[in-house]
C-alpha cells in the first residue's frame, strides 16, 4: 500500500450506516449460522516455499528473486531474509505430524522453481536433489492421507531469469514457465492431482513491478504491472493447455489458479458513483485475471478507464495490453477450479485522479479505499476482520464466472511480532466468523470444495520479514532449531474439522474455552525456552547468531 492510500485510509471520514440496509445478506451479517459442510469437504492449511523452506543455497538450489531482493538493504523489515526461515526443508516430517494431528485433509505448498531448475531453464540443468525433496514431501503426505495441493509459482522466480530477461516483463517467461510446469507434471503428476499455476498474480504484478515493495522491486508505474499480468495470464493458459493435452488423460488431475482479492463495498450503497467505484475496485483486482480466464478478455471497465487515461496522457495506445482474438479463445476456459485467497474488505468511493499526477495502476482506478475504524485490526495494518465481505466475494465469483468450483487457498489473520501469546483469541474468532460466512455462501449456492487456513506455521511475511505471524503454530525464530508451538487456534480449527462445521450452539460455544485450556501451558513452555535460549546466548557471549527481532 502506498503512502497516498494510507493517508486516505486514515484521514477520510466514513459514512457506513447506509450499507446496513443493503441486499441479500441483510439481517444475516452478524447472525451465526449453525450447520455442517457437505461430506467430503476438504480442510487444509497452507505454506509457500520461500516463506518456510529455508535452505536457500542447499543441495544445488539456485537463487530466486527473493533471495536477491532480501539481500538488498532496506527492502525487508529489519533486513531479515528467508535464508533459514522455518527450516521446513529439514523439518517437513515434523510438520506433517502436526498436520496429521489436526486431521487435515490437504496441505497446500509451493515448489521452488530454482530449487529444481537452478538456472531457471529445463534445458540447462535439472537438480535431482531438489526433486527428491518434493518427492519425499509428497510421498509422506500421501502416506498420511493428506492430499497435496501444489502451487507452481509462489513468487520465487529464478534470479537468472530476472537478470537476463527482466522477469515477467518479458514474454519469454511464458515458455520457460511452461517447461518448468511440464517437468513438475512429469515428475510429480502421478501423485499430485491439484495444481495451482500462480499464487496471487495481482501481488506479483503490482507489488513486484509497480510499487516495488516486493521482488524484483521494480517501479514501472502505469505499465509494469499490466505487462507482467499480461504475460502471467498467457503463461497460465499455456500451462493449462499443456496439462490438458499431454497429461490429463493419464494423470486425471485439475489445474487452476489462485487469485487473492479483498471485497470492495460501496461507501454509500444508494450512490451510483460509489457503486461503480466499488465495482472498479474488484474488477481491477480479481477481474483483471479472472475475466480473461473465465470470460475471454479483460474487464470492460479496465479497458475503458486505462484506455481513456492513456489517451489523455497523449499515448497512442492503451497502457493495458490487448489480447488478439486467437489469444482470447486460447485463454478462455483455462481453469478447472478457482483458488481463492481472501483476508479483508474495504469501503470504496469515487475519487478522480487527474492525469497530471502521473500514470499508475492506482490512479487508473479513480477510487479511494476506506476502512471502518470499528473493524477489528489485530495484526497486519491492512488486515481488518470483516467476515461478511467473504460471503459477498464468494457470491460475486459465482455470478461473474459461472459458478466455478472453488478451493479457498488462503484465509487467516496475523498478529504482531511482539505478541508471544499463544492464546490467540482473535484468530479463533476470525476463523469462526469467516468460515461461517463461507458456509452461508455455500447455502447461497456457491460451489466451494475446500478451505485452506493461512498459514500452518508463522513464516517469512515478505517485506514485513518475521514481524507478522499468520501461523496456527508459533515458530520461535530466535532458536536455531525453529521449534513449533501450537496456538489455541490449532485446537479450535481441529474442532471445526472434526465436526465438519458448526454442529450446534451449545457445542460451538464451548470450543473457545476448551481451546484456551491448553494454551497457557504452551505459553509457559515457550517462555521458559526463550529464557533459556537468552541465557545461553549471554553465557556464550554470543552476538546475533539468529534473529533477535522479537524483542524490538
Ligand atoms: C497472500 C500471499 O499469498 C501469502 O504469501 C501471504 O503470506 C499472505 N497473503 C498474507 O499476507
Amino acid at each position: 500500500m502506498n503512502l497516498l492510500q494510507r493517508c486516505l485510509l486514515s484521514s477520510l471520514l466514513l459514512c457506513v450506516t447506509a450499507s446496513e440496509d443493503f441486499d441479500w445478506t441483510k439481517n444475516e451479517k452478524t447472525s451465526f449460522y449453525y450447520g455442517t459442510f457437505p461430506t467430503g469437504f476438504s480442510w487444509g492449511a497452507g505454506s509457500s516455499a520461500y516463506q518456510t523452506e529455508g535452505a536457500w543455497n542447499i543441495d544445488g538450489k539456485g537463487m530466486s528473486i527473493w533471495d536477491a531482493f532480501a539481500r538488498k538493504k532496506g527492502k525487508i523489515f529489519l533486513n531479515d531474509t528467508g535464508d533459514s526461515s522455518c527450516e521446513g526443508y529439514y523439518k517437513f516430517k515434523d510438520d506433517i505430524n502436526l498436520m496429521k494431528d489436526m486431521k487435515l485433509n490437504h496441505y497446500r505448498f509451493s515448489i521452488s522453481w530454482p530449487r529444481i531448475l537452478p538456472t531457471g531453464l529445463k534445458s540447462e540443468q535439472i537438480n535431482e536433489r531438489g526433486i527428491k525433496y518434493y518427492d519425499d514431501l509428497i510421498n509422506m503426505l500421501l502416506d498420511n492421507k493428506i492430499t497435496p495441493i501444489v502451487t507452481l509459482y509462489h513468487w520465487d522466480l529464478p534470479q537468472v531469469l530476472q537478470e537476463k530477461y527482466g522477469g515477467w516483463q518479458n514474454i519469454t517467461m511464458v515458455n520457460y514457465f511452461n517447461d518448468f510446469a511440464n517437468l513438475c507434471f512429469d515428475r510429480f503428476g502421478n501423485r499430485v492431482k491439484y495444481w495451482i499455476t500462480f499464487n496471487n498474480p495481482w501481488s506479483i504484478a503490482v507489488e513486484g513491478y509497480e510499487t516495488g515493495e516486493h521482488a524484483p522491486g521494480l517501479k514501472l508505474k502505469g505499465t509494469g504491472a499490466y505487462k507482467a499480468a499480461h504475460h502471467i495470464i498467457k503463461a497460465h493458459a499455456k500451462v493449462w493447455h499443456t496439462y490438458d493435452m499431454q497429461w490429463r488423460s493419464r494423470q486425471k488431475g485439475l489445474v487452476g489458479i489462485s487469485l487473492t482479492a479483498d471485497w470492495g463495498e460501496p461507501v454509500d450503497i444508494t450512490n451510483q458513483r460509489d457503486i461503480e467505484a466499488a465495482e472498479r475496485y474488484i474488477q481491477f483486482y480479481m477481474g483483471w485475471f479472472a475475466t480473461p480466464i473465465f470470460n475471454g478478455d479483460y474487464p470492460q471497465v479496465m479497458k475503458d478507464y486505462i484506455g481513456r487515461k492513456s489517451g489523455q496522457q497523449g499515448l497512442g495506445a492503451s497502457r493495458l495490453p490487448v489480447f488478439s482474438p486467437q489469444e482470447k479463445s486460447y485463454i478462455k476456459g483455462t481453469c478447472d477450479f478457482l483458488g481463492l485467497g481472501h483476508f479483508t474488505t474495504r469501503y470504496v468511493t469515487l475519487k478522480n485522479y487527474p492525469s497530471s499526477l502521473g500514470d499508475s495502476y492506482f490512479a487508473d482506478r479513480d477510487l479511494a479505499e476506506l476502512v471502518d475504524p470499528q473493524w477489528p485490526d489485530p495484526g497486519s495494518e491492512w488486515l481488518y476482520s470483516v467476515p461478511w465481505g467473504f460471503r459477498r466475494l464468494l457470491n460475486f465469483v459465482k455470478t461473474q464466472y459461472g459458478n466455478p468450483m472453488i478451493y479457498v487457498t488462503e484465509n487467516g489473520v496475523s498478529e504482531k511480532m511482539l505478541c508471544t501469546d499463544l492464546c490467540d483469541d482473535w484468530r479463533m474468532q476470525y476463523f469462526k466468523d469467516y468460515i461461517n460466512e463461507m458456509l452461508k455462501a455455500m447455502k447461497d449456492g456457491v460451489n466451494v470444495k475446500g478451505y485452506t487456513a493461512w498459514s500452518l506455521l508463522d513464516n517469512f511475511e515478505w517485506d514485513e520479514g518475521y514481524s507478522e505471524r499468520f501461523g496456527l503454530y508459533y515458530v520461535d525464530f530466535r532458536n536455531k532449531n525453529k521449534p513449533r508451538y501450537p496456538k489455541a487456534s490449532v485446537q479450535f480449527y481441529k474442532r471445526i474439522i472434526s465436526s465438519n462445521g458448526f454442529p450446534n450452539q451449545r457445542e460451538v460455544e464451548s470450543w473457545k474455552r476448551k481451546s484456551i485450556e491448553t494454551c497457557s501451558s504452551s505459553n509457559q513452555l515457550l517462555a521458559a525456552a526463550r529464557r533459556q535460549s537468552q541465557g545461553n546466548q549471554e553465557h556464550a557471549g554470543m552476538q546475533k547468531s539468529w534473529p533477535v527481532h522479537d524483542e524490538v
